[in-house]
């Protein structure tokens, strides 16, 4: 008796499973594959690597602005290249937003986009541009090496509203910013280390005059703090003014740790770098990387993988944009 009843509901018991498996395996980032293109598009990979190489012996700091990328694009929702597309129809797009105030090289993107197009139209998302382009940047700049799955799509629109809602500001607590982190899997290491992006380029005054007027901030070292504002001479820039520093004097090109020897020098540029030091959850980290540049490069390497893996759009959601300034 009780072993047809236990025959009867196997395939019940064998429906449920695969319902579940597949709950699971939707809107996870695991239906992402290592060489997703190796069918359809075996050269995407090479390509993209040639592309961001060759763009960065012409023009060094486009391998500063693909890391950038993928922070403005991952954290807003998912990395699904929404950060690309142009303001249409008065509805504006991410990149105009305040909130990617600085970013650049975005035309540079379609260098890339071109001639993946060129080899295997239209096979390549926009999105894994964003993901590759950034994986390879960070190797440009003395990065560790990434293992990055593809298989992205690319969004149908551009989320400008909400992304005050995702990306921390410049001066955000530190809570707020490991709770952001913390909601796409980043814990409190992760976090001081993914920060470690910031020992590349630059910051607008307009992101550094309020620690330095009317008062200088007096965790700034006094030094650093005449240095900034030999750069930033008013307490009001210009919007569209080009005044800025460069976020690491010492190897402002070099994705290394002197960041963190910086911020415990009391020389971070903004008050989220700084504020990395005062925190008791995140200051002995920067202790740790800042001690040792291989730990760090690993640390770096683990969240950006967890920030490129973010949400994705797979299966038949999103599209694969022909150019990735417009939907198609
Ligand atoms: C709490 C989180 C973060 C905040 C508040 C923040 C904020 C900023 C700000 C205000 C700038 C300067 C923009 C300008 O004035 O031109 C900047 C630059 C930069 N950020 Fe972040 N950022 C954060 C996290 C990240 C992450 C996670 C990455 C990459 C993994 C990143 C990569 C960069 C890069 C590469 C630059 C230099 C861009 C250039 O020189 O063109 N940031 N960030
Ligand atoms: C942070 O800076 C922005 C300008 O970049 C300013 O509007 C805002 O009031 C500041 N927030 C805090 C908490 O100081």
């Amino acid at each position: 008796m009780a072993s047809t009843e236990q025959h009867r509901s196997l395939p019940c018991f064998v429906f449920l499973l695969l319902t579940l498996l597949s709950q699971f395996h939707l809107g996870e980032g695991d239906d992402l594959q290592l060489d997703y293109y190796s069918q359809s598009c075996p050269k995407a990979e090479d390509i993209i690597k040639q592309e961001v190489t060759n763009l960065y012996d012409k023009h060094g700091n486009t391998a500063v602005s693909w890391v950038r990328n993928l922070f403005h694009d991952c954290m807003v929702k998912s990395c699904d290249a929404s950060l690309l597309l142009e303001t249409v129809g008065g509805i504006q797009s991410e990149k105009a937003s305040q909130r990617s105030f600085g970013m650049r090289n975005f035309k540079y993107i379609n260098t890339i986009k071109s001639a993946l197009e060129k080899e295997c139209p239209p096979t390549v998302s926009c999105a894994d541009i964003v993901a590759l382009s950034a994986r390879e940047g960070v190797v440009m700049l003395g990065g560790p090496q990434i293992q990055m799955k593809t298989g992205r799509r690319d969004s149908k629109e551009s989320y400008a509203v909400v992304v005050e809602d995702y990306l921390p500001n410049h001066n955000d607590s530190i809570s707020l910013v490991l709770s952001r982190f913390q909601s796409i899997g980043i814990d409190a290491e992760g976090t001081v280390a993914i920060l470690g992006a910031h020992s590349v380029g630059r910051v607008h005054c307009i992101n550094l005059v309020d620690r330095l007027y009317p008062t200088v901030d007096p965790s700034l070292d006094p030094e650093y703090a005449d240095y900034l504002k030999g750069r930033c001479p008013t307490p009001n820039p210009d919007r569209t003014a080009v005044l800025y520093a460069r976020n690491d004097r010492e190897t402002p090109m070099i994705l290394d740790n002197m960041y963190y020897k910086n911020l415990l020098g009391h020389k971070g540029l903004l008050i989220v770098d700084q504020q990395l030091t005062s925190d008791p959850t995140t200051s002995p980290f920067v202790q740790q990387f800042a001690a040792d540049n291989g730990y760090f490069h690993d640390q770096f390497a683990k969240a950006v993988l967890l920030l490129s893996e973010n949400n994705p759009l797979t299966g038949d959601q999103g599209e694969i944009r022909k150019d990735c300034r417009f939907v198609n």
